[in-house]
This record gives structure tokens, sequence and C-alpha cells, in this order.
């Protein structure tokens, strides 16, 4: 049978794309959109999509077994910074949209579960460069508990049911196609918006804050590589490190000046800095790369150069 599949928060900067691909690769007709809103006009045209919340978990099932889903790539979530506003929607949402599926996935129903965790389940007492798979885990953003929490529920489910769930701990993510929503790696994109818009742009982040970023192409390959992968080669059942590049304000900055000369940078740093000073500044993803053949293909140089030409357009 061949795979059917189900992406929940597909109208979000992440379900956007990973939509599209999995349509290219899987068949349009394989992949359905689901979210509380309207996804852009280009995921609506190439595929089904339907209105899901998923917090209603019998809306879920009903979605699930009309459409005969195999797999479910579950985006839903609140990110870093607007989950900070609001915590206790936050860990609703994050975990009890995760236990919906995850208990689905337990009855047999589901054969493939992906969701991602962050490089926000690192804290202030992880070591800071070359963030290891393994090591200490303090997360302080209510964020970054629910998405450690998620980890090790992910790994129980593995362990007691058998559900073959899949994750990557994604760094910022930076795309032409879609916007950020609510994270404190988002000043990544709207820099290149602000940088062909008026050629200035005013950074919520220290100049010297460097955060793991990977541009958005990198990101969907490797979902899509891990969930292909062989069951036998998925050793990880927490979450995968992954890394792409890594940056702070002033080098993004100077890597547009490379392009738009008189591209201006200021700083207005706000509560969102405080959340990335926990973050470590760069990630090994050896586990990725020996399970999987993880590697990314794009550098700050290579992704600035593809963003300006991308939304110049
Ligand atoms: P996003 O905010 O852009 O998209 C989330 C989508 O989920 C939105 O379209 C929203 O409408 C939808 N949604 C919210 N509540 C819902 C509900 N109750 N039912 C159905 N849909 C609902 O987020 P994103 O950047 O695409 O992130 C997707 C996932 O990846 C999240 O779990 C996030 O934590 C994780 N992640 C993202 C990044 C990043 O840089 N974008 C980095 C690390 C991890
Ligand atoms: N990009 C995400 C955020 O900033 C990291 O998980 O919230």
């Amino acid at each position: 049978m061949s795979e059917k599949i189900l992406v929940i928060g597909a109208a979000g900067q992440i379900g956007t794309e990973l939509v599209l691909k999995l349509r290219e690769s899987k068949g349009a007709e394989n992949v359905i959109a689901a979210d509380l809103k309207k996804p852009n006009e280009e995921v609506l045209a190439g595929g089904k999509f339907v209105q899901l919340d998923i917090l209603d978990e019998p809306a879920a099932r009903t979605v699930i077994s009309d459409n005969s889903i195999t797999e479910v790539y579950l985006l839903a979530a609140l990110l870093s910074a607007t989950a900070e506003k609001n915590p206790m929607f936050a860990w609703k949402l994050n975990m009890d949209g995760l236990f919906n599926i995850l208990n689905i996935a337990k009855e047999g129903i589901i054969k493939k579960v992906f969701w991602p965790s962050s490089i926000a389940v690192f804290g202030p007492s992880s070591p800071k460069k070359n963030t290891p798979q393994t090591t200490i885990m303090e997360p302080i953003t209510v964020y970054g508990i629910s998405k450690q929490a998620g980890e090790r529920w992910c790994e129980y489910y593995f362990r007691q049911y058998g559900v073959d769930v899949r994750s990557i701990r994604y760094p910022g993510l930076i795309s032409y196609k879609s916007l950020p929503g609510g994270g404190t790696t988002d000043y990544a994109v709207d820099i290149y918006y602000k940088a062909l818009e008026n050629a200035s742009f005013t950074c919520f982040l220290d100049e010297n804050m460097k955060l793991p970023m990977m541009y958005m192409e990198d990101a969907i390959r490797a979902t899509i590589e891990l969930m292909d992968a062989p069951i036998e080669n998925i050793k990880i059942r927490s979450s995968y490190n992954i890394s792409g590049m890594s940056f702070s304000p002033k080098e993004i900055a100077q890597s547009i000046q490379n392009h738009i000369s008189g591209f201006k940078i200021n700083y207005s740093i706000d509560y969102r800095n405080k959340i990335a000073e926990t973050w470590p500044d760069s990630i090994s993803d050896s586990s990725a790369r020996e399970d999987w053949d993880w590697e990314a293909r794009y550098g700050l140089k290579e992704m600035t150069k593809n963003m300006l030409k991308n939304l110049s357009q």
C-alpha cells in the first residue's frame, strides 16, 4: 500500500514548503494539508486541504480514517517567542497535539509519525559550541520544556508501543515561500525582506548573538530523508541534532552587504535576546550523519544569494 500523508500545521513556515515537496515526490493525491487556518494559494490549489484543530482528537481521528492516512507530519505548535506570552496554552497545544497523534498511532492506525523538536531543548547549562546529541538539557523556556518533554514521550511511545515516530531538532529556519510564525530566529527571515524593501533593518537580537540556523531547502530534505530512511537506521527515537550553519546578526548583515552595499542594521534588543542567550551557538550532528547520511548543502553565502534572488522575484 502506498503512503497517504497528512501534514498538520500545513499553513505554517515549514508546512507550506513540506506539503509542496511531498506532493512533488509522493504524488499530490497522497498528501493532505491540514491546519486551523487556510494555507497559501499554491498549497490550496495543489491538492486537498482540510480544516482541522489538532486539539480536537475526534476530528483528527475522522480526518485520518476518512482519508486512510498512514503517515502524519505534526507541525502545529506555538514557537518560542509566542509561547512565552501564553505559557499554559503553549504547553497545552504542544503536548496535547502530540499525545492525540501518538495515541492514534499506538492503535496501529498510523504507521509513521514525524514530530519536530528544536535547538530550544538545550539550555544555559548545555555546552554552547558544537552541542552534542546527548548532553545536559535544562531548557528555561516553556517552548523548550515542551519540546524536551515531547522528545521523552516520543521515545517512550517507540519503546513501549512500537510507534515509529521520528524527529529532528530543527535549528532556526530561513525561507522565502512562507513567513515564520513567532520564533526567536525569525529576524533571520525578516532581515532579507527589509534589506530589499528599504536597505535597513532593526534587529531584536544582539549583534554577536550566534545561533544555529538552516536554509529551508535543507530542512525539508532532512525531514523527508529521515522519514524515508530504513527503520533499522533510526537509532535515536527522541530527536536528532541536525546542523546547517551558524551566524550572528552582524554576520548575516555582512553577507547581505556583499549584495546590497548600502544595507544598514540597527539594534533594538528585546526579550527574545534572553531566550537566544540560552541556546547553543552551533550543533554537532554526527549521529544524523552516521545513521541516515545527513549532510547540509547550504552555508550563509549560498543562502543569502538564494534568498535575495527569490525574494526580489
Ligand atoms: P508556524 O507557526 O509557522 O506554523 C504552525 C502552523 O500550525 C500554523 O499554520 C498554525 O495555523 C497551525 N496551528 C496552530 N495551532 C493549530 C491547531 N490547534 N490545529 C491545527 N493547526 C494549528 O510554525 P513552523 O515554523 O512551521 O514550525 C512547525 C514545527 O516545527 C513546530 O513544531 C515548531 O516548533 C518546529 N520548529 C520550527 C522551527 C523554525 O525555525 N521554523 C525551528 C525548530 C522547530
Ligand atoms: N526557530 C524556532 C524558534 O525560534 C526554534 O525552535 O522558536
